[in-house]
């Protein structure tokens, strides 16, 4: 069956058929093909579309704002600081407003709940730019990255280890693209950081349908070994309070990626990261954290993070390429 993603928010992509999420790499590449070799794509011309962050952001803010800027839509940024939202009136009600003046809204947030009332309220499509749920635009530009990097072979089969908080939005979200595209999803981590059990039955159960597989352990050699793809986040995700600093880093320092780590992988596997990434002391907090706790690179070695095999300078630039096409898709 033809895709047709014409009206439909983007939430998470438990929502999304796997032929569905194929046809967003699909058309990111088409979309990459554009920008790389020149050719204008005006395709949106007249719309216009606004962003609600209530978190910080660099790649995802960009993306939105230069794939719009690209596809000829008019681009409104809005954070709690700058307009009425949260203070003085509720998302919902602001939902319904943006929704007269707006073709599309992007949101991000705290809680999933919100963006899928928003959603509901809002009359247009909705694009989640990440709650503490799930962050499902990052999906797709890591798809593609990965796709990029083994043209042969497909996504179908390989093993994906995520590497630290996996209980996190970006390892929930790879859970679930990982099981909807057939491929072998392995949570590395403490117990106590593991995915929520309803959400790993219920990607047990899409992997019974592709041919997919998700594997929770602490076992860093077992899950490494042999793996296409090692990613990792950081340990204290955006809304999170600072005090778990100490907690994440006694916790989560056996799961940093290392050139060790990277040896037990297979021979071409690729080092991914959705960034921000802490793989050394030049940020504030990794300077804090490194005069605090005497810890100088976090989830990811720094040798690691600028090796030949990290891919993570491919997939921000990627994230620009498939937010173009998930906002095509549900506004053309
Ligand atoms: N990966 C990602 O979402 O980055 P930003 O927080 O900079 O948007
Ligand atoms: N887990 C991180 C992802 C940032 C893109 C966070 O939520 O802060």
């Amino acid at each position: 069956m033809p895709v047709n993603l014409r009206g439909r928010s983007f939430l998470k992509l438990l929502d999304f058929t796997p032929d569905e999420i194929r046809y967003l790499i699909k058309l990111s590449k088409q979309f990459k093909h554009l920008k790389l070799s020149g050719t204008p794509h005006r395709y949106l011309e007249g719309k216009n579309i606004v962003l609600l962050f209530e978190k910080t952001s660099t790649r995802t803010r960009c993306s939105f704002e230069v794939g719009g800027m690209d596809l000829g839509m008019g681009v409104t940024y809005l954070d709690p600081g700058s307009s009425q939202m949260g203070k003085k009136e509720s998302i919902e009600d602001t939902a319904r407003v943006l929704g007269r003046m707006y073709d599309g809204i992007e949101y991000r947030g705290f809680s999933q709940e919100l963006v899928e009332e928003l959603a509901d309220k809002a009359g247009v499509p909705v694009w989640n730019g990440l709650t503490d749920a799930f962050h499902p635009t990052q999906m797709i530009a890591d798809m593609l990255t990965v796709e990029e990097n083994f043209p042969h072979r497909g996504l179908k089969g390989l093993k994906l280890v995520f590497m630290g908080d996996a209980e996190n939005n970006v390892a929930n979200s790879l859970m679930v693209v990982c099981s909807k595209l057939g491929m072998h999803f392995v949570a590395c981590g403490p117990q106590a950081r593991m995915p929520k059990e309803d959400l790993v039955n219920t990607c047990k159960e899409i992997c019974k349908e592709t041919g997919g597989s998700v594997t929770l352990t602490d076992d860093v050699k077992a899950a490494v070994t042999d793996a296409h793809v090692i990613y990792t986040d950081i340990w204290v995700s955006m809304g999170e309070p600072d005090e778990l600093w100490a907690e994440r880093i006694k916790l989560l320092e056996p799961y940093r990626v290392t050139k060790d780590v990277m040896a037990l992988a297979a021979p071409d596997a690729i080092f991914m990261h959705c960034l921000p990434s802490f793989h050394d002391t030049n940020t504030t907090i990794g300077a804090d954290i490194a005069k605090k706790f005497g810890v100088t690179e976090m989830e990811v070695s720094d040798e690691v993070f600028e090796s030949h095999q990290s891919k993570v300078f491919d997939e921000a630039e990627n994230r620009m390429h498939t937010i173009k096409a998930i906002m095509y898709a549900t506004l053309a």
